[in-house]
């Protein structure tokens, strides 16, 4: 769509980024509570987002539209950037304070469901149904129960948990009355009940399941590297629903065709084709599609909260969950 002809009854034009279509009730309803036009386009590339936000004041976005410096400096009218979702990485914070652009997200309306995922990865892999159904699916039983015979009864595996947020931390209090161990890095977190707090190098050394639930920032990328993914158990599991690029992804692929991990649970990936053919060569990969947030429940409150967000800015009231730059976070103490 063209940004600047959907503008022409001037109200403020709210786009939705197409990868958060279609359309429902919820966004229809921010023009039923104040004068806008909601628009769905796509901003996929720095291309589609000069031309179709030209003239846009809001928009909601997707995990991955790059909302950066060049972006902001191509959209003079932007004034609000709602994330319908956790991470915002994909948005340059500082970039949108400095050319006076307000940023939220909605942090608290999937914990369950991206947990429940990671529950889910790590409690299959371990136990090998995923790699059992494959090999079921091509009538190999010999392969299924090869996949079984590997695992350890889950009261006593360890499992480390890479990042105790809110999600990370919701995942110990699941997992812990399932395994026999829970182990937990996280350079904020002291204590966490029923777990130990260790170093993420002891982490690693010692668990029979990884679970990886860090935002993405320049302190995280490639956080889990090659050096870490080489201290691993024989046979561990990593399973990782926060954001790909905080695992060296080709340390981890070739630790899978070596047989140096014994699975992976992706839920977010970079390549996802790369990951593809290493199981169709018989690696024990399952992947979710960036699918942990979704459910049922989760859908309604993220489209709800990031509706009621663009109803407050737009009335001139201040959205709840707005983001701020670390420096200015900290400036502000
Ligand atoms: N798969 C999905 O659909 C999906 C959905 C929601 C969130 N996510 C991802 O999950 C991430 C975590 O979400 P959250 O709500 O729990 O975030 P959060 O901010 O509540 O928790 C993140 C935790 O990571 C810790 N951390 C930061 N740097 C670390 C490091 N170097 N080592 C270990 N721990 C570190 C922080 O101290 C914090 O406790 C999000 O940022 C997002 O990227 C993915």
């Amino acid at each position: 769509m063209n940004g600047a002809a959907a503008n022409g009854a001037n109200l403020p034009l709210v786009l939705l980024s197409d990868r958060l279509a279609p359309l429902t009730s919820w966004e229809e309803s921010i023009a039923e509570q104040v004068p806008c036009q909601i628009v769905v386009a796509s901003l996929r590339t720095h291309e589609e987002i000069a031309r179709n936000a030209a003239t846009a004041q809001v928009v909601l976005l997707g995990a991955v539209e790059p909302f950066d410096e060049h972006a902001f400096a191509e959209l003079p009218e932007l004034r609000l950037v709602a994330r319908r979702g956790v991470g915002t990485d994909n948005v340059d914070v500082a970039a949108a304070e400095r050319h006076g652009v307000l940023v939220t997200n909605v942090p608290d309306a999937s914990v369950e469901e991206v947990s429940d995922q990671a529950l889910t990865l790590v409690l299959g892999l371990l136990r090998g149904v995923f790699a059992a159904d494959r090999a079921m699916a091509q009538g190999r039983l010999d392969v299924a129960r090869a996949a079984v015979d590997r695992g350890l009864p889950l009261g006593e595996c360890t499992v480390g948990v890479v990042g105790c947020g809110r999600i990370g931390h919701r995942f110990v209090e699941k997992v812990r009355g399932v395994v026999g161990r829970v182990v937990v890095a996280d350079p904020y977190v002291r204590e966490v009940g029923g777990a130990d707090v260790v170093p993420l190098s002891e982490l690693m050394a010692n668990s029979t399941a990884v679970s990886v639930h860090v935002p993405l920032s320049e302190g995280t990328r490639g956080l889990l590297d090659a050096t870490l993914i080489g201290q691993l158990l024989p046979g561990a599991v990593v399973v990782n629903t926060s954001r790909a690029e905080v695992v060296d992804e080709a340390a981890l692929a070739a630790a899978v065709r070596s047989g140096a991990v014994g699975g992976v649970g992706l839920d977010v990936v970079t390549d996802e084709d790369a990951w593809r053919e290493i199981a169709v060569a018989g690696g024990n990969v399952v992947l979710t599609g960036h699918t942990g947030a979704r459910g049922a429940r989760s859908q309604e409150t993220l489209r709800r909260t990031c509706a009621q967000q663009v109803v407050d800015f737009l009335s001139g009231r201040t959205p709840n969950h707005v983001v701020r730059a670390l420096s200015t976070a900290r400036a502000e103490g």
